[in-house]
C-alpha cells in the first residue's frame, strides 16, 4: 500500500513516512476505512480520478469567502484558481468550499454577528470532512478573525491568503480612502457644504477596483496581524488585489500549505503567546484598527493562549506609529505596499529589539529570518523607528467607576483634540466633561443636532446600548460626529465613549468597548445628560463625578428599567443564540461554549 509520501524531516534529517488524515476516508486498505469507494465516488463525479483521491496525496481545503454578496472578498473566486494550481504543483489535491458570507459594509445589524457564526461553520467543515490542511481566503474585516479562530480551534495545518486592498482611490487630485472618506463626507454634509450627489460621488471614489478597504481599517490591519502572527507568507498581506503579485502569492500559498501538511506544521506551533506579543507591537506600528484587540483576544482564547487588554497597553502603548497610512496618516495601502509593507515595518521593530525573532511562521522560517534587513526605501510612508509619525501610539486600557474596561486608540488623536482636551498645563492628559447620552444609534441619529450646548463647552458624547448583548454583535457606532452647531464653529473633535465599537477606518480617538456594557448592568446605564466625567489618560482612569451614595441610589432605582430599555429585540434565531453565548468585548466576544473545545483534531 502506498499511502504516505517519503519526505525529509528537517529536524531529524531522516525520511519520515506520513499518512494523512484524509486516509480515514479515502484509504483502500480495509483496516483503515474500507469504504474509499463510498467516499470517493461523489468526488469523482465531477472529475477527480481514483489516483488523486486514494493514493495518499494530501487533500487541501480552500475556504472561499467571496461571493456576490461579499464583494470585498469576491476577487477570491479568481484567486482560488491560482491557489489550486499551486496545491496541485506541490502534489496536493485542492477542494474549495464556501464559508458563510461576511460583508462588513452591508450586513445588518453588524457583520460581527457573522464572525462567530462563520467561525462555527468553518470549525464543522474542518473537523468533519477529509481535509489535511486548509487555505483561509481572508479579506474583509471579520473574515480574517473568523477563519483564524476556526484554525485555532481545530488545529489543522492552515495558511491565510488575503484578497488584498483596492487600488488607491482618487478624486480631483486627492487620495480618497475607503471608510475614512465616509466620516469626512458625513461631516461636510451635516455642515451643509455638500449635497447628496456630491456625497455619493465622494464616497464611491474610494473604491476604484476589486479588493478590500484601501485604508488601514480592520481588513488591512487584521491581515497584517495574520502575517505578523506567522499565519500568512511574509509580504503577502498588503499586495493590492489587482496586482499580478497577488496571483503569484496565491500560487506560492498553495505550494506552501502542501509543505506545511507534510511537516504537520499546525496553528498551535505558530500561534504562541510570543507570536501574539509580536502582533500587538506590530499593530501599534501600523496604526492598526481598534477592532484588532477584540479579534486577537478571540483567536488567543480559541488557541488556549492567555491574552487580555492589559497586554495591549503594557506591550503596545509605548511603541511608535511608523506607518503613514489613513486614518492615522495620509497615504493608502497601494503606497504602503510599494514602500515594503509589513516586512519593512517589522524590520524596524526587529532592529529596535521589540519583536521575538524566534517565533515560527507558516513557511518554516522564523519571524526574524523573514523580515531582517527588509527596510523601506520610502521614508514618508514607512518611517524609521527613531523618526516615527508619533511616539507612544498604542492603545491605552482604561478603568474606573464608569466601567471595568475600555480602550482608546491614541495614534488617531488629532492636534485639535490634543489642544482642546489634553494640553491643560496644570492637568496634562486629563480633562473633565459634561456628558450627552444617546440610547443607541437610532436615538443619536434623531437627536444629535438638537443641542443646547455651546461649541466652547467641554462635552463628551456617550453611546450606550451598543454592546454585544444590548445590540447583538456590538455595532460600529461609537465614532459619532459632533453636533451641527459644533461643526459649523469648526469643532470636529469631541470625545466619544461607548459600549460598542467603531470602524477601523475612523480617525476618532474614541473610548470604545466599554465593558460591562449598559444592557448587562454597567454604569453607563445610570448616566444622565449633564453628569460630569473625569478622564485621566496617564492614570488610565475614567470616573463618574457622583458620590458613592448617588451611584448606589441610581443603580437601585433606574438600573433594571434602563437595562431593559437598552436591549433591542432579537430578530433572528442566531441573534438570540449569540446573546446567550457571547462574552463582553474585552474578552473577545467569543462564544462561551466554543472556547471549551480546543485543538480538536490534535
Ligand atoms: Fe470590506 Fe472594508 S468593508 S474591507
Ligand atoms: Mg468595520
Amino acid at each position: 500500500k502506498e499511502l504516505g509520501h517519503d519526505i525529509q524531516s528537517e529536524e531529524a534529517g531522516k525520511p519520515l513516512k506520513r499518512k494523512f488524515r484524509s486516509a480515514q476516508w479515502f484509504s483502500r486498505d480495509t483496516a483503515e476505512s474500507g469504504l474509499a469507494s463510498l467516499y470517493a465516488d461523489r468526488y469523482m463525479n465531477f472529475g477527480f480520478t481514483k489516483e488523486e483521491l486514494t493514493s495518499g496525496k494530501p487533500i487541501i481545503g480552500i475556504a472561499q469567502t467571496g461571493s456576490d454578496i461579499a464583494p470585498c472578498n469576491r476577487h477570491h473566486i479568481q484567486i482560488a484558481k491560482r491557489v489550486k494550481q499551486g496545491i496541485i504543483q506541490a502534489g496536493g489535491v485542492p477542494m474549495e468550499f464556501p464559508m458563510h458570507p461576511i460583508q462588513e459594509s452591508s450586513r445588518r445589524p453588524t457583520a460581527t454577528l457573522d464572525r462567530n457564526l462563520a467561525y462555527l461553520g468553518v470549525v464543522e467543515v474542518l473537523h468533519s470532512y477529509p481535509l489535511d490542511g486548509v487555505v483561509l481566503l481572508t479579506g474583509c474585516d471579520k473574515t480574517t478573525p473568523a477563519l483564524l479562530m476556526a484554525a485555532a480551534t481545530v488545529n489543522l495545518p492552515s495558511i491565510c491568503l488575503n484578497v488584498g486592498p483596492m487600488l488607491n482611490g482618487r478624486r480631483k487630485g486627492t487620495l480618497i480612502g475607503t471608510g475614512t472618506i465616509m466620516w469626512r463626507a458625513r461631516e461636510l454634509k451635516a455642515e451643509g457644504a455638500i449635497d447628496d450627489d456630491e456625497f455619493f460621488d465622494m464616497v464611491t471614489a474610494g473604491s476604484p477596483s476589486v479588493g478590500h478597504c484601501n485604508t488601514m481599517g480592520t481588513a488591512s490591519s487584521m491581515n497584517a496581524m495574520a502575517e505578523a502572527l506567522g499565519m500568512a507568507l511574509p509580504g503577502s498581506a498588503s499586495i493590492p488585489a489587482a496586482y499580478r503579485e497577488r496571483m503569484q502569492y496565491a500560487y506560492r500559498t498553495g505550494q506552501q500549505i502542501v509543505e506545511m501538511v507534510h511537516q504537520d506544521r499546525k496553528p498551535s506551533e505558530i500561534l504562541t503567546r510570543k507570536a501574539f506579543e509580536n502582533a500587538i507591537v506590530t499593530n501599534t506600528a501600523i496604526g492598526g484598527s481598534s477592532n484588532c484587540p477584540i479579534h486577537l483576544i478571540a483567536i488567543a482564547r480559541h488557541m488556549g493562549v492567555d491574552l487580555d487588554m492589559d497586554d495591549w497597553d503594557r506591550l503596545g502603548f509605548h511603541i511608535p506609529l511608523l506607518v503613514n497610512v489613513q486614518p492615522a496618516g495620509e497615504m493608502l495601502c497601494e503606497d504602503y505596499y510599494h514602500a515594503g509593507s509589513l516586512p519593512a515595518v517589522m524590520a524596524e521593530l526587529l532592529d529596535a529589539n521589540k519583536l521575538h525573532p524566534e517565533t515560527l511562521t507558516c513557511n518554516g522560517r522564523t519571524t526574524g529570518e523573514n523580515v531582517k534587513g527588509k527596510h523601506s526605501w520610502d521614508r514618508n510612508t514607512i518611517r524609521a523607528y527613531d523618526k516615527p509619525m508619533k511616539k507612544n501610539a498604542g492603545f491605552i486600557h482604561l478603568k474606573g467607576t464608569l466601567f471595568d474596561s475600555a480602550i482608546m486608540k491614541t495614534s488617531v488623536i488629532s492636534e485639535q483634540f490634543r489642544k482642546a482636551f489634553l494640553e491643560d498645563p496644570e492637568h496634562p492628559n486629563s480633562f473633565t466633561c459634561r456628558v450627552r447620552v444617546f440610547d443607541g444609534p437610532e436615538h443619536y441619529e434623531e437627536t444629535v443636532d438638537n443641542d443646547d450646548s455651546n461649541p466652547d463647552d467641554k462635552v463628551v458624547l456617550v453611546m450606550r446600548g451598543a454592546g454585544p448583548i444590548g445590540y447583538p454583535g456590538a455595532p460600529e457606532v461609537v465614532n459619532m460626529r459632533a453636533p451641527k452647531k459644533f461643526l459649523q464653529a469648526g469643532v470636529r473633535s469631541l470625545p466619544c465613549i461607548g459600549d460598542g465599537r467603531q470602524s477601523g477606518t475612523s480617525g476618532s480617538p474614541s473610548i470604545l468597548h466599554v465593558s460591562p456594557e449598559a444592557a448587562i448592568g454597567g454604569n453607563l446605564a445610570i448616566l444622565k445628560d449633564g453628569d460630569m466625567v473625569k478622564f485621566d489618560l496617564d492614570k488610565r482612569g475614567v470616573d463618574l463625578l457622583l458620590s458613592d451614595e448617588e451611584i448606589k441610589s441610581r443603580r437601585a432605582s433606574i438600573m433594571t428599567e434602563k437595562m431593559k430599555q437598552l436591549t433591542v429585540e432579537s430578530h433572528t434565531p442566531w441573534q438570540e443564540i449569540f446573546r446567550n453565548e457571547a462574552t463582553q468585548l474585552n474578552e473577545g466576544m467569543v462564544l462561551k461554549t466554543a472556547v471549551k473545545y480546543q485543538r480538536i483534531i490534535d
